[in-house]
């Protein structure tokens, strides 16, 4: 089987991790690196929280590259609110085995990308100041990028009313990202808010009594008490996981092929993507936009756990 080789970035967050683990397990992916950018917590703890859960994974050739403190614009928002003091509170972590390596995360990025033999996909798991960054500053390594996978966005919001949390900590580099030209699986709210895991399910889960299987459920059973008590939701959303399920399970999801801009004034509304499904800017103001984003909308939800359980099961 081909692989398709990524570079994760993300800010491990308790569904960062999970994705970076069902990444981790999956036979069609290669994990050439992993970025961190400050978001779910400060840079420092989502770094090592990500050396942490490749620990766990007992991975421990994959170089980790630390991102930014801040996004492009002003000062960090982070997500401790959900996430908890260390980023990924409830179970225990494993002391690091490894340190990160001495390049940040776009240094590693433009490295990785600059090595690699074939086009990397990039899978964006939090705010995407490191992307943006990477395409200021090296805008000819677009042609060396086949897609990108990203969690963010939606037709609504989950941190404002109007916007998801990863698109309104840095709208500014979700603008460059979503104006780059590179082609976009985009995991908004609309299919997140669907891929949640229930408690039989994460009981279920816990009894394949594998470590990380057994990780991931007390994850699950931590992650969970936000979308329940704040949310309502019938079960723990796992946002992140579906930008990469999208990527080794396309099947279970539905799409539209839309084109996606990014408020970035709106008083009630900055960082907002403003998803065109119909067609309008063209239909209406004769105004050629191209539907640069693949926006999923749908997700088989017991498919999407069926898969996750499996591959849980396949790591230590
Ligand atoms: O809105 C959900 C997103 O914000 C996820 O990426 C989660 O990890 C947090 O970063
Ligand atoms: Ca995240």
């Amino acid at each position: 089987m081909k692989k398709i080789p990524v570079i994760i970035d993300c800010d491990p967050g308790h569904d960062d991790a999970i994705a970076l683990l069902w990444a981790l397990a999956s036979p069609s992916l290669e994990v050439k690196a992993v970025t961190t950018v400050a978001g779910n917590q400060s840079i420092e703890k989502v770094t090592d929280n990500a050396i942490k859960v490749l620990t766990k994974a007992r991975v421990y050739d994959i170089p980790v590259g630390q991102g930014y403190s801040r996004p492009l614009i002003g000062e960090l928002n982070d997500g401790g609110l959900i996430h908890g003091e260390t980023g990924l509170d409830g179970p225990r972590l494993p002391e690091k085995a490894f340190e990160k390596v001495e390049l940040n995360s776009v240094e590693l990025m433009i490295k990785t990308i600059e090595e690699a033999q074939e086009k990397i996909t990039l899978v964006a798991l939090g705010p995407l100041s490191n992307l943006a960054r990477l395409f200021i500053i090296r805008p000819d390594l677009k042609e060396k990028i086949e897609q990108i996978s990203l969690m963010g966005g939606g037709t609504y919001g989950n941190w404002i009313p109007a916007a998801e949390y990863n698109i309104w900590v840095d709208p500014e580099a979700a603008k460059v990202v979503f104006d780059s030209g590179i082609p976009i699986i985009m995991a908004g709210l609309d299919v997140t808010q669907k891929a949640y895991v229930t408690d039989e399910e994460n009981e279920k889960l816990k009894a394949q009594g594998n470590e990380v299987s057994i990780f991931v459920s007390e994850l699950i059973e931590f992650y969970r008490q936000y979308h329940y008590q704040v949310e309502g939701f019938p079960g723990c959303t796992l946002h992140d996981p579906c930008a990469i399920a999208a990527l080794v399970h396309p099947e279970i999801f539905t799409a539209e092929q839309c084109h996606v801009d990014i408020e970035l004034n709106g008083k009630l509304t900055r960082g907002m993507t403003v998803i065109d499904r119909i067609g309008y800017l063209e239909k209406i103001f004769n105004e050629k936009k191209e539907r640069q984003v693949k926006v999923l909308f749908g997700v088989d939800r017991e498919k999407f756990v069926e898969y996750l359980l499996e591959a849980m099961a396949r790591l230590p």
